[in-house]
């Protein structure tokens, strides 16, 4: 595997059982990346990404180093052709070819503006850092995707649910108290799509509508009731618009997840990527209950970051 941006890069399958056996035995392959060094490159805050990543490589016997490039790095320039006479003050051309000679992989986060929809969904930052490193990258979320917490949250359903028969998964929009990116949604419903092993059904207010390139294949339900009806698991997440790029066009209350919305679920477990707003976009009551499964999904942030980073060592 040379890449990890996307569910196209991906033998979700095969990824899901690898991880599933890291799960049992986490020290099966401790030898395996030793000697060997891998570079997390963070331009916006984590807590979840970060560690269990670095966890995950050491659990393979790999040497970690983090660098947050958006607090102590040179402030950097992606555009090609530029004239750097403003505030960057390094080119990607001359980092990302160094940063290959540190490091056997890169993994690197980047958030979105928010402000431009053309130059956020280029995913300019990550191509750059692809094309001039010159080793295999890790996005740990990019401007349009978060793949290891999809793939994380597709092991966790796979794990949680038993039954002989496709689970109903619902995606259903959440209020928030500012513009957050669609990258989790976006790489979810990708993801769910690209599994191919459940009835997936996206829930929001009207104009909350994700990029069709992403939810293809997803059934869009603008009633949050009609949609919660006999779910089995219910991923929770708010994301601003895309239509309207980066706005909040509704911040419906009435919309935040609470036991009395469970109620016609099927029992359904609730997802959601962490951090969370408690009482904004899922209640206390659910957070705290039993249907919460919230910290299983973000221990498996391990397994999943184990899985992909053994891929690349050729394990
Ligand atoms: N879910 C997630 O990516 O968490 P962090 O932002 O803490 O890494």
């Amino acid at each position: 595997m040379k890449q990890f941006i996307s569910a196209a890069d991906a033998d979700i399958e095969v990824l899901v059982q690898k991880a599933l056996e890291y799960k049992i035995d986490p020290f099966k392959h401790s030898s395996s990346g030793v000697h060997k060094r891998i570079g997390c490159l963070f331009l916006n805050p984590s807590m979840r990404t970060r560690l269990s990543t670095q966890i995950a490589a050491q659990n393979l016997g790999m040497e970690s180093l983090v660098f947050n490039v958006g607090q102590e790095g040179w402030a950097l320039e992606f555009e090609e052709g530029v004239i750097m006479n403003g505030s960057s003050i390094e080119h990607i051309k001359d980092a990302a070819p160094v940063l290959g000679k540190y490091f056997d992989i890169l993994a690197i986060r980047t958030f979105p503006s928010l402000k431009n929809r053309e130059d956020d969904y280029s995913e300019l930052f990550l191509k750059q850092f692809i094309k001039y490193a010159s080793v295999p990258v890790i996005s740990l979320e990019s401007a349009t995707l978060h793949p290891l917490q999809s793939l994380a949250d597709i092991i966790t359903i796979t794990e949680s649910f038993k039954e002989d028969r496709k689970p109903k998964i619902v995606l259903s929009w959440a209020p928030h108290v500012k513009p957050l990116p669609q990258c989790v949604a976006n790489s979810f419903a990708q993801w769910i799509n690209a599994w191919d092993k459940s009835d997936f059904i996206i829930t929001h207010p009207e104009g909350y509508e994700l990029d069709e390139h992403f939810t293809q294949g997803a059934t869009i339900c603008y009633s949050q009731d009609e949609a919660l009806a006999g779910a089995d698991f219910v991923y929770v997440k708010n994301w601003s618009s895309y239509r309207e790029y980066g706005q909040v066009l509704n911040n419906n209350s009435s919309w935040m997840l609470t036991n009395e919305k469970l109620k016609p679920t099927n029992n359904g477990k609730v997802m959601h990527c962490l951090p969370v707003r408690r009482n904004v976009e899922l209640s206390d009551e659910v957070l705290d209950g039993p249907n919460s499964i919230v910290t299983l999904q973000a221990a498996n942030r391990v397994w999943a970051a184990q899985a992909v980073i053994a891929s690349m060592l050729g394990v």
